[in-house]
């Protein structure tokens, strides 16, 4: 077996995987404690290599060497959206990381983590580590990278660190630009409409199918895939008048105020693109894990036409209900802007499948990464 070996820390459903497997790396473990998540790697890529358990049960001896490590200890200590607390016990967790580098003695690893990692005291302390500590024979290369230039249909910002021991490797460069200079070689931003067009704008179930499937000896939903994970949500009347008026790109700010829940009326600035909905010729905002929520971010599907004639009050323009889609995107659609494959297997609940997608790195950007690593693996 010539191929690369990969350890996937804090692996998720496997969206990293799902780039490096597909530039030729051979997964041999994968550490996840979301048994959800754990089943969905494992319904893709094995059941074999998976420890469905904490990082810091995997005793010393059950770590294998390998060519490569990849995974980003989780962020919510550091993310924008969480609070920032220092001794928050997850910040903790890049110390195992940092185990598992001293144990599989990767030639190379990967960290990735949100758009602030780098001004972390966590970041400084790997610094530290790698100017002149354990990790002193790797030198590292990091930066923030947006997975809409690497051919992603998402605008999604986040800190990558290649750490090697052959040799220093730059992060990859992009491949996509909003606008390409005419002569280069990038291409232009891919879009919603690449990924989500011509599916069923009306799916026709509420629920998931009824199906179970046996992981690490235990039943669980699933599996699912393809337009399994298509279905539909039946908001509130008032909801789906909100929602009417939200034209692509725009957010709450183009609700009349009287339809706004009260606590948005009094917030005059601010999170601009809650309650936003996608355009078609343009990258999403980032998908987070509960995409299924149109207060969280920019998630109502693209599809808008306005109304040949105009309310009253010509500030407000709604959409014509007929042809317009009042509704956030599903989880398939949600899944295909994360980059996942349409075959792509899925294990869990509604919310936890959700949960899976959000917190995936892009298959897109994962394969530009490993295709730089790639020529450096002896
Ligand atoms: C950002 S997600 C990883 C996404 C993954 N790289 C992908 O591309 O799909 C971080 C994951 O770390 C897992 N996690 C958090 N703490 C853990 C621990 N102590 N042991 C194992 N997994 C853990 C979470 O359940 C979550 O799925």
């Amino acid at each position: 077996m010539n191929e690369p070996t990969v350890i996937d820390l804090f692996a998720g459903c496997g969206g990293m995987t799902v780039g490096f497997a597909q530039e030729g790396f051979a997964p041999v473990l994968a550490v996840e404690w979301d048994k959800y998540a754990a089943a969905t790697y494992a319904a893709n890529f094995g059941e074999e290599h998976v420890r469905a358990g904490d990082i810091a049960d995997v005793k010393d001896e059950e770590i294998p060497q390998a060519d490569l490590i990849i995974g980003g200890p989780p962020c919510q200590g550091f993310s924008n959206l969480g609070l920032k607390k220092l001794d928050d016990p997850r910040n903790q967790l890049w110390r195992e990381y940092m185990r598992f580098i001293l144990k599989a003695k990767p030639q190379v690893f990967v960290i990735e983590n949100v758009d602030r990692f780098s001004k972390s005291p966590e970041f400084e302390m790997l610094r530290a580590e790698v100017e002149h500590g354990i990790l002193r024979n790797y030198v590292i290369s990091h930066g923030v990278l947006n997975a809409a230039d690497y051919g992603v249909s998402q605008r999604r910002r986040r800190t990558i660190i290649i750490g090697s021991r052959v040799g220093k490797i730059e992060l990859p460069a992009p491949t996509h630009a909003r606008e390409p200079d005419p002569g280069s070689d990038l291409l232009p931003w891919r879009t919603v409409r690449d990924r989500i067009e011509g599916l069923p704008v009306r799916p026709d179930s509420t629920e998931l199918p009824d199906s179970v499937t046996e992981f690490f000896g235990e039943r669980m939903p699933g599996t699912f895939k393809n337009l399994d994970i298509h279905f539909r949500r039946d908001p509130r009347p008032l909801s789906l008048e909100r929602y009417a008026y939200v034209p692509p790109g725009g957010g709450r700010f183009d609700v009349p105020t009287d339809l706004l829940p009260k606590c948005w009326r009094e917030k005059a600035t601010g999170t601009t693109d809650v309650m936003g909905r996608m355009r078609w010729d343009f990258p999403s905002h980032t998908i987070r894990t509960e995409f299924f929520k149109p207060e969280k971010g920019s998630y109502l599907h693209p599809q808008w036409i306005p109304e040949s004639t105009q309310s009253d009050d010509s500030r407000w323009i709604k959409g014509d209900p007929k042809k317009s889609v009042n509704r956030v995107v599903t989880h398939f659609e949600a899944s295909l802007i994360q980059d996942f494959p349409e075959d792509y297997l899925w294990v869990g609940s509604k919310v936890a499948i959700a949960r899976q997608i959000g917190n995936a790195v892009p298959s897109g950007l994962a394969r530009a990464i490993a295709r730089q690593i790639r020529p450096f693996i002896n």
